[in-house]
């Protein structure tokens, strides 16, 4: 069996022959992380995919990422190296349900959080990121909005603007899970540590947080922070890029428990298979590509500001 050395000499080959990049979200594994052309949180890797000059996009994140990027750069192909790899909150919305739900509320207008299928995608407005959700919540005329497919995320959008916001009722497992009791036991063990958390953690969790922020909104923040310690409420791949990025500065994760599965099927045996075997070629049915496309690019259009 080739060691990670062949593996990622001959990845480099690849790459160059069918003129590839690797796309990675700051939840995969540290070994994807460090071979990734581009390192990013959900909103960045699909300003990336529009950007990006090559002919292949091998996408280290879950089905509806690598979906994304297929929606809104038809001309390339999009590789998602294991096709297992998928969001199950994304799962937890049904395309059946929300048009009942769009009938039920005809005045509303409907926004998707990029966690979820072109599918829904295409019966939406828009769509948003963890990054972007209140800007563009607020960007729209309606006072009411449908907000699929994230709870918590909804409730923080709620929270933050004067919209009445008709939630889903899904949510990240991997987020979910993150208790008041958690965020207690990590402020009790390291006292001066500021706490980050993601908007897709409970209320009561952001509300023991010190300040709320997508993967990247961490990363940045962190970056000019005057603080050297922090505890971080999120999927715990995060903390591999934000130790390389300041080794003087300490990372302590919420709990040992924040782990999403989907997001460590990738490995670098799978993204060398990947690019030599041109799988799994992730592609959307026409007509829901272009619905969904103007979902993404009404996004796309509002700057980030965090
Ligand atoms: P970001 O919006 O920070 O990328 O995180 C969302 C997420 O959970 C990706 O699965
Ligand atoms: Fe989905 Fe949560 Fe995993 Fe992100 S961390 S892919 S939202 S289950």
């Amino acid at each position: 069996m080739p060691d990670t050395m062949e593996l990622k000499k001959k990845i480099a080959e690849l790459k160059k022959e069918r003129n590839a990049v690797i796309l990675a979200h700051n939840y995969e594994r540290g070994e994807i992380q460090d071979i990734a052309d581009f390192l990013g949180d959900s909103l960045e890797l699909s300003q990336k995919a529009v950007e990006l000059d090559a002919d292949v996009i091998v996408f280290c994140g879950v089905h509806f990422m690598a979906e994304s990027a297929a929606v809104l750069s038809p001309d390339k192909i999009v590789l998602l190296p294991e096709i297992d790899a998928r969001c199950p909150m994304a799962d937890m919305a049904r395309v059946d349900s929300l048009r009942s739900l769009k009938q039920q509320h005809p005045d509303a207008a409907v926004i998707c959080y990029v966690n979820t299928t072109a599918e829904i995608k295409a019966e939406c407005d828009i769509c948003c990121t963890s990054a972007n959700a209140i800007e563009v919540v607020k960007s729209l005329e309606q006072r009411k909005i449908i907000f699929v497919p994230d709870k918590n995320l909804a409730d923080y959008v709620a929270r933050n603007t004067d919209k009445q916001i008709i939630p889903w009722v899904g949510y990240c497992p991997t987020h979910n899970q993150i208790l008041p009791i958690d965020v207690q036991r990590a402020k009790n063990l390291h006292p001066m540590a500021e706490v980050l958390a993601h908007p897709e953690c409970r209320r009561e969790v952001l509300d023991m947080s010190d300040r709320i922020f997508s993967t990247t909104g961490m990363v940045n923040y962190i970056r000019t922070s005057g603080s050297n310690e922090f505890i971080i409420a999120t999927e715990s791949g995060l903390l591999h890029r934000l130790k390389k990025e300041n080794p003087h500065k300490k990372f302590y994760e919420v709990s040992p428990y924040t782990m999403c599965p989907d997001m460590k099927m990738i490995d670098i045996k799978a993204v060398a298979d990947s690019l030599e075997n041109m799988k799994y070629v992730i592609t959307v049915p026409e007509d829901i590509r272009i619905k969904a496309k103007q979902s993404l690019d009404r996004m796309l259009a509002i700057k980030r500001k965090r």
